[in-house]
């Protein structure tokens, strides 16, 4: 079998994710759907169209909830650029388990934007705050239900756990997870193991359980979180934690959807003439004339502005099912397509704009900022 590696810095494009239920041991998420169901919990719109297709450890997770233990949920951002459609289906995945009472912690991984990319400090601190936090209070994350903080201005036993774990685990292992690694590679990974496992210690509350939801490509780092989390048993209980996987959207070029590469995605705080301008375009499944349109149809399944549409935009089940007919019935033209969208965009960004105007000072009162 050839070598399979997923690279969580270089962003990789998964071309084949039923490859990661082989090779890594990733579960489909369908299997605990219907657990889900007995509990009487609705899925997520994300879960209901596949587009979270994987988890680790999810029915125990849901054992533990419906037991009325304390559960969490985690992940992190790293502050290197706006926050974009693609972070806010993370951020939405969030408010979800918020909703179903769990406590959330978010992590602004400054610690990695600083090692990993090279963000200079003052600029990463801004984007943490401005950009994730407040963002992320905008749309619905409640600041007395979440925990926010930095990396590097974290409290108490988080950063011993990071020193402990550098002695867990050996270079040719880290290799075998990460190929060619550097130390800030390893620091940032460590720590991000720290962010994972530390909602666990009675000190920040005690969740048994911690729930991680992130894209695939930063499974790597949870295989280690999970192999540290054992490796440290009769040191401090820590259990491996859960985790689901989203697919990734694509960018508006049709290629990977990054916040170094602005064409691609639409930021939330963007003036609406340039979102607009972005949107409309963007790369599309439409063929190369109208004419030829009609009579073959569309592709959705190739289309970024479908992408959007199934990620994000429209929520009604019926709804999507007939844009997706209309598109590969050669009925609806992309012009029409992309203005229909638009609009949506553009209705959600200027609620959601006015409420960013709000959240960004509060966003400043809830995070203790790194001193430098
Ligand atoms: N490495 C993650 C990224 O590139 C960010 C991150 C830091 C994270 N700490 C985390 C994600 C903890 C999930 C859980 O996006
Ligand atoms: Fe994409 Fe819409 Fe064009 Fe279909 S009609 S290919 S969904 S832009």
């Amino acid at each position: 079998m050839p070598e399979v590696r997923l690279d969580p810095w270089g962003r990789p494009d998964i071309k084949d994710y039923s490859r990661l239920y082989e090779v890594f041991g990733i579960r489909p998420f369908r299997e605990v759907a219907e657990k889900m169901k007995s509990m009487g919990i609705e899925q997520s719109l994300l879960m209901r169209r596949g587009i979270v297709f994987g988890h680790r450890d999810f029915d125990s997770l849901l054992d533990f909830y419906k037991r009325g233990e304390k559960v969490a949920v985690m992940t992190g951002f790293v502050p290197s650029g706006g926050f974009h459609f693609g972070h806010l289906l993370t951020g939405k995945q969030l408010v979800y388990f918020q909703n179903l009472g769990f406590k959330v912690f978010v992590g602004i991984a400054d610690a990695e934007a600083y090692a990993v990319r090279h963000i200079k400090r003052k600029e990463a601190i801004r984007i943490g705050v401005e950009e994730y936090i407040a963002n992320l209070l905008a749309i619905g994350l409640d600041e007395r239900k979440t925990e926010f903080y930095f990396q590097t201005s974290r409290k108490g036993s988080y950063h011993s756990l990071i020193q402990l774990f550098g002695s867990k685990i050996t270079s040719s292992e880290f290799e075998s997870i990460y190929g060619e690694i550097t130390p800030g590679k390893i620091v940032s990974a460590l720590t991000q193991a720290a962010d994972i496992l530390h909602p666990q210690l009675d000190e920040y509350g005690g969740y048994k359980m911690v729930l991680v939801p992130v894209g695939a490509d930063q499974d790597p780092h949870l295989r280690l979180t999970r192999d540290l989390a054992e490796r440290m048993k009769g040191e401090v209980e820590l259990r491996p934690p859960s985790s689901i996987y989203h697919r990734l959207m694509r960018g508006l070029d049709g290629g990977k959807m990054s916040s170094s590469r602005p064409e691609t995605t639409i930021f939330l705080n963007e003036p609406l003439e340039v979102a607009r301008k972005k949107f409309m375009s963007s790369l599309t499944g439409g063929r190369n004339t109208a004419e030829e349109q009609r009579r073959l149809g569309g592709e959705p399944e190739k289309c970024p502005v479908f992408d959007f549409y199934i990620y994000q935009l429209i929520e009604d089940d019926n709804k999507l099912n007939d844009v997706y007919k209309r598109c590969k019935g050669g009925k609806l033209l992309c012009g029409e397509c992309k203005a229909m969208g638009f609009s949506m965009i553009r209705e959600f960004l200027e609620e959601h704009q006015r409420k960013l105007e709000a959240s960004r000072e509060v966003a400043w009162s809830i995070v203790e900022a790194p001193k430098f």
